[in-house]
């Protein structure tokens, strides 16, 4: 129950959580505030909360409560772990935390691992001869910094041409910076997610918790090879490309980082962290780690949680006391991109039975039914990323990202131009469009030409060949083009996305007879990814990509690698939570199962 000022506005709200994680973690993942100026740590005694049924007394409660309020449930909420059911009983705030919304619907309480103190000192006398760090540490004594030496050559001119007014900058136990005069207000953040083709990147601003600026690029390992596997191959074949790949991360990371600061006009010595979410082999590559055992049986990781680094060590020209943090990963091929999705759609912390897929070359698969997680990764194929599609192409200007078939073919296309290419969204309807009509049968054939003309007359002199293949034309671009100059469907693109759609469908499946949930009984399926967000839920239906459902149960969940990262950056109770995560979720080897080769095949057909 939480309580408000006013009386009238006091709501009841169930959430699950991970076991063993404080009320105060608890209540603070799930976007309920409690007070604290301490974030959790036991010494400020503001997180007063009442818990139903006998919870241990610690000498900190002893010193918070009466003996009547002990008897009554009084504790202190980051000192109570959930172990069990738990009711709790949450007074309105004296201090008002802000939230904001991340991720899908997620509310996140600012909580920061960066804080900054805002004190006035008194200045030293013959009487006072503190030295200028105790004077500083005495104002701020509850957060018990240690200094370094940066602080210290920058202190006593911080102190002096302030007039001994100054912000310490703290994060953990370290006193990263002084500031002269009162800088609480700025703070900023990065969040990236570090993709395999595409790199994005948001400045935060953590004071309230919104973007300032978002950027994106091309990864710059790109001429290594398009998706990992020949990125790692390129590794085994050159000894200099591990040194390259993880300059071309860096550069990548830079030229965002500088971007995002000029379009915000923020001052990058105001970014104090950076959160980097992305798959095991971006990860390593970023940080110079051999990538080939993530490349060969029997797939293993170097670590699954990497350390913290300096951003100056990924060359970025940030606080020169910057922080980067990675998310940790559950595999190789389910990495710490999917663990910050995981955690912006709440996938633990929610007791519906949810389906999450990330579409992709390698698709990853996590299902939850409100108790176990399972989590996988699918070998999908380049058919997406439009490598192995004849006309296929990355969702760029000119790209078709939906097809309609009728009396005639509509087209939408990326950035209204003329259509250069087909891309995954665009190559999913377009099958599943011409599985409707019946032009594709369910074995994923093109028609006789005679039952073309019976089943969809306005469309049949669409079927052609290129060569000896059969294609199917979605755009001619001048009446008289051949079928060479159009953009087509052709047979062989259709059994890519056979093959990756069998991939997928056995990944899920899978996963739900493991957890004996029936097809219809998911409640949600998430999209995500950029292929799998921009899929149109109708086409991703029909051609069985997602269990037959509803469409208003499958919905598009977005960049939530990107999302994760930003929770992560605003909230050190969040970032925990990707922490413990990894321990609650069991992750299955498709590549392992005997059955695997017979529930592919059997999954083929449209
Ligand atoms: Fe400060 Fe619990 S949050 S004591």
């Amino acid at each position: 129950t939480v309580h408000d000022a006013d009386p009238d506005r006091t709501t009841e709200r169930q959430v699950r959580v991970p076991p063993g994680v404080t009320v105060f973690d608890a209540a603070s993942w799930n976007g309920i505030a409690i007070d604290s100026t301490c974030g959790g740590h036991g010494t400020c005694h503001k997180c007063k909360v009442r818990i139903d049924g006998t919870n241990p007394v610690t000498r900190h409660d002893v010193r918070t409560f009466t003996r009547e309020q002990l008897d009554d449930g009084w504790r202190l909420a980051c000192l109570v772990n959930a172990t069990r059911d738990l009711s709790v009983d949450v007074p309105p705030l004296t201090t008002r935390p802000k939230a904001a919304t991340v991720g899908v619907g997620r509310q996140v309480i600012l909580r920061p691992a960066v804080q900054k103190r805002y004190v006035e000192l008194d200045e030293p006398t013959l009487a006072d001869q503190r030295t200028d760090l105790a004077r500083l540490l005495d104002a701020i004594d509850d957060l018990e910094p240690k200094p370094d030496l940066h602080v210290l050559r920058r202190l006593p001119a911080a102190l002096r041409s302030a007039d001994f007014k100054v912000t310490a900058v703290v994060v953990d136990e370290a006193l990263i910076d002084v500031e002269p005069g009162d800088t609480t207000t700025t703070q900023h953040a990065l969040a990236v997610d570090l993709g395999t083709t595409t790199v994005v990147a948001t400045l935060l601003d953590v004071t309230t918790g919104t973007p300032v600026a978002v950027a994106s690029m091309l990864n710059r390992q790109q001429p290594f090879g398009g998706d990992v596997i020949t990125r790692i191959s390129a590794t085994m074949m050159d000894p200099d490309a591990l040194g390259r790949l993880r300059t071309a991360a860096c550069e990548t990371l830079a030229s965002l980082a500088t971007q995002v600061c000029a379009e915000g006009g923020v001052d990058p010595a105001t970014v104090y962290e950076v959160a980097l979410a992305g798959n095991a082999t971006m990860t390593a590559l970023a940080l110079g780690i051999d990538p080939e055992p993530l490349g060969m049986a029997p797939f293993v990781m170097s670590a699954a949680q990497p350390p913290d680094l300096l951003a100056s060590e990924l060359g970025l020209s940030l606080h020169p006391r910057a922080r980067v943090t990675f998310f940790p990963a559950l595999g190789a091929y389910v990495g710490g991109d999917i663990v910050a999705g995981m955690l912006a759609t709440g996938m633990d912390r929610d007791k519906r039975t949810r389906l999450f897929i990330d579409v992709g070359t390698n698709c990853e698969i996590v299902v939850s039914d409100g108790d176990r997680i399972l989590a996988t990764a699918a070998p999908a194929g380049p058919a997406f990323e439009g490598g192995a599609i004849r006309c296929g192409m990355r969702a760029a200007d000119g790209a078709i990202e939906v097809v309609t078939l009728g009396e005639s073919v509509e087209l939408g296309v990326i950035g209204d131009v003329e259509p250069r290419g087909l891309c995954g969204s665009g190559l999913v309807d377009a099958v599943a469009e011409l599985v409707r009509v019946g032009m594709l049968d369910m074995s994923g054939r093109y028609v006789a030409a005679e039952v073309a003309k019976e089943v969809a007359p306005a469309l049949a002199d669409r079927l052609t060949y290129v060569g000896q293949e059969r294609v199917f034309i979605l755009h001619r671009p001048t009446p008289d083009a051949s079928p060479e100059e159009c953009v087509v469907l052709s047979q062989r693109d259709v059994r890519e996305l056979q093959f990756a759609k069998a991939a997928i469908s056995t990944g899920w499946s899978l996963l739900l007879e493991e957890l004996q949930i029936e097809h219809r009984d998911v409640q949600q399926v998430l999209l995500a990814g950029s292929f799998g967000s921009y899929l149109s839920a109708a086409s991703a239906v029909r051609i069985g990509l997602v269990p037959a459902l509803p469409v208003l149960r499958i919905v598009a969940a977005g960049n939530v690698a990107g999302e994760g990262a930003k929770m992560a950056l605003l909230s050190t109770r969040e970032r925990a939570g990707a922490r413990t995560l990894i321990e609650e979720v069991t992750y299955v080897e498709l590549s392992d199962r005997a059955d695997f080769n017979d529930r592919f095949v059997d999954q083929l057909s449209f």
